[in-house]
C-alpha cells in the first residue's frame, strides 16, 4: 500500500465540500436564521441535556441506525466525521450503533458456517438496523476495499428497504467513494432518499477537530441526519415501498 494522498493541482480539480460537485450541490432549503436556529438547538441537545425528540422513536422504540467507518486510521477524519454524524443523528432521537468491518475476514467463497463469528455478527447488525450511514474516504479513485468487502458480506435480506446516507471524506477528491458505495447499496436494496455529504480536501474542511471546521459541512450532516432519521420512521410506520 502507497498510502497516497493524492492532493488536487488547483481548486478547480475537486468537488466542493458538500454535495455533489462544484455546481450542483446540495444547499439546505431553509433560510440562514432557521439554519442558525436549528444549529443552535442541536448544540443544546449535543450536549446532553434532556430532549424531546422530534421524529426518532415511532411507539417508543428508537430508530436504530448502524454506523460504518470505511476508513482504516484510528482518529482519522472518517471515524471523526463518523462520531459527529452519530451524534446528529442521535440528537433527533436516534439509537446508534458501530460495527468495526476490521474485524471481517476476506470473502473467499467458503461456506458461510466456515467463517469467523464476526460475519454473522455483521450481518446480525444490519438485520437489526433501521437504516445505515456510512462514511466513505477514497482509497485510490474509489471505495475502499474493507468497505466492499464489508457489503459483500449483506445482500437484501440485510439492507433491502432500509434508507442510507453516505458521507464521503478525502484527502482530495471524496465524490469516487461516494458514487461506489452508493450504487453498492442500491444493488443490495438500500433506499438512496437523502443528498450525500461530499467532504473534498478535508484537511481544509473538517480540519483536525472533533467538529468540521467548515460550518456549512456541519450544516449538512445535520440536515441529512434529520433526513435519514424522517424517512427511517416513515419506513417503520410501514410508509415506504416494502422490499
Ligand atoms: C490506500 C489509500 C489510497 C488513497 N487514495 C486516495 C485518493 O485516490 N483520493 C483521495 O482524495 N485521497 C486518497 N487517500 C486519502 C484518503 O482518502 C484520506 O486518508 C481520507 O481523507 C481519510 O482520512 P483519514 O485517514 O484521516 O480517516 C488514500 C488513502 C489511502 C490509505
Amino acid at each position: 500500500m502507497s498510502g497516497a494522498s493524492p492532493n488536487p493541482s488547483s481548486e478547480e480539480d475537486v468537488p466542493g465540500p458538500v454535495g455533489r460537485g462544484n455546481s450542483g450541490g446540495w444547499r439546505g432549503p431553509e433560510s440562514a436564521v432557521e439554519w442558525e436556529r436549528r444549529l443552535l438547538s442541536r448544540a443544546v441537545l449535543m450536549q446532553g441535556r434532556r430532549c424531546r425528540p422530534r421524529c426518532g422513536t415511532l411507539g417508543g422504540m428508537a430508530i436504530r441506525i448502524l454506523g460504518i467507518n470505511g476508513g482504516i486510521r484510528p482518529g482519522g477524519t472518517a471515524e471523526r466525521a463518523l462520531r459527529f454524524t452519530l451524534r446528529a443523528l442521535e440528537a433527533e432521537g436516534a439509537r446508534c450503533e458501530t460495527f468495526e468491518i476490521g474485524a471481517l475476514p476476506i470473502l473467499d467463497g467458503r461456506a458461510d458456517d466456515q467463517y469467523p463469528a464476526a460475519v454473522a455478527a455483521w450481518r446480525a447488525a444490519c438485520t437489526a438496523a433501521d437504516g445505515f450511514v456510512l462514511v466513505v474516504p477514497s482509497y485510490h479513485g474509489g471505495a475502499p476495499g474493507s468497505l466492499k468487502n464489508a457489503l459483500d458480506f449483506i445482500d437484501l435480506p440485510h439492507a433491502a428497504g432500509k434508507p442510507f446516507a453516505v458521507i464521503g471524506i478525502a484527502g482530495g477528491d471524496a465524490e469516487p467513494g461516494v458514487t461506489d458505495v452508493t450504487r453498492v447499496m442500491r444493488h443490495i436494496g438500500g433506499i438512496a432518499g437523502v443528498p450525500d455529504v461530499v467532504i473534498s480536501r478535508a484537511g481544509e474542511h473538517w480540519g483536525s477537530g472533533d467538529d468540521p471546521a467548515n460550518k456549512s459541512v456541519a450544516f449538512a450532516i445535520a440536515k441529512v441526519s434529520d433526513d435519514l432519521v424522517a424517512l427511517c420512521t416513515l419506513r417503520a410506520d410501514g410508509k415506504l415501498p416494502q422490499p
